[in-house]
């Protein structure tokens, strides 16, 4: 009986240790996106500083993205990653689309053309340091899953005080900062 109970625990705690990183009770929070989104600005790299819990960047360190502006609006997503595991950076090549004019600063990425395209919203970018990304689908009436970056422009990332600033930003939202991951930037965990 006891073991059981033992048992019991530390499947809830895996389950709540995993998947309780990216779902939430409740509908989808109300957010405001960046005004004005200029696209062109916003392209070329970014270094990943924080991240929710997201099972295809799982172990992945020194993650960086770059954006390069194709024909037609199209964004060419290139986002790459370190795994210490297997001492080898890998890629995943995507693209992105603004899907409604009105609103530039909603994009939709796909990894796959056979995926449907996942929310990419810029909450707050100023093109020259930082930029907060989030995403959030609601399912089964109750929940939703969400995920949320902020990445740099310098891999080094941004001073602690705009860290914070950007921190209440999504916390004004509801948006949980305390689930976000730190991502290993430091030059000696990041081979050339
Ligand atoms: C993606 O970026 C990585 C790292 O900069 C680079 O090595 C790779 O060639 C790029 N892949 C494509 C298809 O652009």
């Amino acid at each position: 009986m006891c073991r059981w109970y033992l048992l019991a625990a530390a499947f809830a705690c895996v389950l709540g240790g995993s998947w309780g990183q990216i779902i939430s009770w409740g509908s989808c929070p109300t957010v405001q996106v960046q005004q004005n989104f200029n696209i062109a600005r916003y392209m070329g790299p970014w270094y990943e500083q924080k991240r929710y819990f997201a099972v295809f960047e799982a172990g992945m360190e020194c993650v960086s993205a770059e954006y390069t502006l194709e024909t037609g609006g199209v964004v060419k997503v290139n986002n790459t990653g370190y795994r210490r595991i297997s001492g080898r950076y890998s890629s995943a090549i995507g693209d992105a689309i603004v899907e409604d004019p009105r609103e530039p600063a909603k994009l939709g990425v796909r990894f796959s053309e056979y995926q449907p395209r996942g929310d990419y919203w810029v909450l707050s970018t100023d093109y020259d340091t930082y930029t907060v990304i989030w995403s959030c689908t609601p399912f089964a009436r109750f929940f939703n899953t969400q995920f949320a970056w902020i990445l740099t422009r310098n891999a080094q990332g941004v001073p602690d005080s705009k860290m914070a600033e950007l921190y209440s930003l999504l916390d004004g939202y509801g948006i949980h900062t305390w689930k976000l991951l730190t991502t290993d930037q430091s030059p000696a965990s990041c081979p050339m």
